[in-house]
């Protein structure tokens, strides 16, 4: 009991210190690009990196470098994550779809997973099959969140 209250303490000091570096960070430097006055989210860069290496996929799987593809997977497999300010921020605007958007994220995560494993045994018919579940996540979300993402956070445009 007493360790289970330090370990609460510890906790909420690891939180607020990780949140004061995160806040501390140069979020202006790295998202120059967008309008002034816009909320500035790491999120989209994150889908930029998720989309560049989903054509660095599909090129690897035209010329059949399966270790390739198997090389390049873990980058969407398992992609950096979002600071936990920004995280907290996303959550709290998704309210009650914020378990829907975890499902697709996870399932998005999970085939890629597969498409990892597969490309391992340099399977060119599973990779490629994998390749459309990872695709068919992407587009899930996006159907259902993208368009009032986009207004919430950066306006109507
Ligand atoms: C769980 C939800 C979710 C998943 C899964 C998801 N996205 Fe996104 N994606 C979004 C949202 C929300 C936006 C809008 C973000 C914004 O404009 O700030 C977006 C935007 C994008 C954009 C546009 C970025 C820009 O510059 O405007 C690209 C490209 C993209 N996603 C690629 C992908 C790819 C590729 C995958 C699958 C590997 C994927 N996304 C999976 C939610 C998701």
């Amino acid at each position: 009991m007493m360790y289970g209250f330090n370990d609460h303490l510890l906790g909420k000091f690891t939180v607020a210190v990780a949140a004061c570096l995160l806040l501390a960070s140069p979020v202006t430097q790295i998202r120059a690009d967008e309008p002034a006055g816009k909320t500035e989210l790491h999120f989209r860069g994150m889908m930029q990196e998720l989309d560049r290496n989903m054509q660095k996929i599909t090129a690897a799987i035209s010329r059949e470098d399966w270790a390739l593809v198997a090389q390049i997977a873990p980058r969407i497999a398992r992609h950096p994550e979002l600071p936990l300010a920004e995280k907290m921020q996303i959550l709290a605007y998704l309210g009650t779809n914020a378990s829907e958007f975890h499902h697709i994220d996870a399932q998005t995560h999970e085939a890629a997973s597969d498409l990892e494993q597969v490309a391992e045994f340099g399977d060119g018919k599973a990779v490629i099959q994998a390749f459309a579940r990872v695709q068919e996540n992407c587009l899930a979300c996006h159907q259902n969140f993208r368009k009032p993402f986009v207004e919430h956070f950066h306006g109507a445009h």
